[in-house]
């Protein structure tokens, strides 16, 4: 007997390019984020792109860079799916305009550099919310015409209250309170949701405890941005706490590539997202990588 559902009945070209993501097996994704200059400048780890992206290529399921960054420092006979930033427009020169993004790259662009999809930073409950908000249902709209997968960022700018969230600090260092990392859940839950209710096919956001929360609460499915630069055992241990809680992969960048061995980072990563090792043996595999090299 044969129902119905035995059939697709439509190839989906947003399901094809979703699929090149991830990883078949795992159903998870190792995204290697290198778009950080388009306001950070030239951040350590990146000053030539190039030679940081070359080595790590192979363990990545997508590379997120900027359109500059594409242009200058990748081949075009790479395989790897491109996840390209689509808002920029602000700068750390004026943190506090930092939430003041617009939309830099057109679905025409992204189509002619085959892109896969693209992220747009939504600055929930900052000054210009409704206008970054905008430019992610703007691009989804006419990106989804030809099939482009969009992921939404649930960003932070340098909010003093936001920021302490996503960096798991306080501003002096100091360990978060019980109140503040109630807030940090409640924070990222309401910004992944709301994200997601705006038609977001993936949301990118950070790590909380508690972040089971988080992922019950989104529509869509979430991966987590690595954040500012952690010792290696604890950049480790909150990746295995994201995937446990129910994210689907990372969009990592500065704990991949300014960690001091990126290429045996990348793949205890990767141990964590696609093979469910635990941190501690994914500690084991990091060592044993930097050992050989
Ligand atoms: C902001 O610069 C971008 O959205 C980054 O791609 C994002 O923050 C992920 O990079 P990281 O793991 O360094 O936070």
């Amino acid at each position: 007997m044969r129902n119905v559902f035995d059939y697709q009945i439509e190839y989906s070209g947003l399901q094809n390019r979703m699929a090149q993501m991830f990883d078949p097996k795992s159903g998870h994704t190792v995204m290697l984020a290198v778009d950080h200059g388009y306001f950070q400048g030239a951040p350590a780890g990146l000053i030539n792109l190039r030679e940081t992206v070359e080595p790590l290529l192979p363990y990545c399921d997508a590379v997120s860079p900027t359109i500059g960054g594409l242009k200058t420092s990748f081949n075009s006979n790479m395989r790897t799916p491109i996840i390209l930033r689509a808002t920029g427009g602000n700068s750390m020169r004026m943190p506090d305009e930092l939430d003041d993004e617009i939309i830099t790259v057109s679905v025409e662009e992204m189509l002619r550099v085959n892109a896969v999809g693209f992220t747009v930073s939504c600055y929930v409950g900052l000054d210009c919310q409704s206008q970054t908000i905008q430019s992610l249902t703007d691009l989804t709209d006419e990106a989804h015409k030809y099939g482009l997968v969009s992921i939404g960022i649930t960003a932070v700018g340098a909010d003093p209250v936001l920021t302490k969230f996503v960096k798991g600090e306080r501003e002096d260092g100091g360990e978060l309170t019980a109140d503040d990392k109630k807030e940090a859940i409640k924070y990222l839950k309401h910004a992944s949701r709301v994200l997601s209710e705006n038609g977001a096919d993936i949301i990118k956001t950070y790590y909380c405890d508690g972040f089971e929360e988080v992922v019950e609460a989104c529509l869509a499915p979430i991966v987590i941005a690595g954040g500012t630069k952690r010792p290696t055992k604890e950049a480790l241990e909150f990746t295995s706490n994201a995937i446990k809680a129910g994210a689907v992969g990372v969009d990592m960048g500065r704990n991949i590539f300014q960690n001091e061995h990126p290429v045996a980072m990348i793949q205890a990563v990767r141990a964590i997202v696609h093979d469910n090792k635990s941190p501690k043996e994914a500690l084991e595999f990091y060592e044993e990588i930097k050992n050989k090299s």
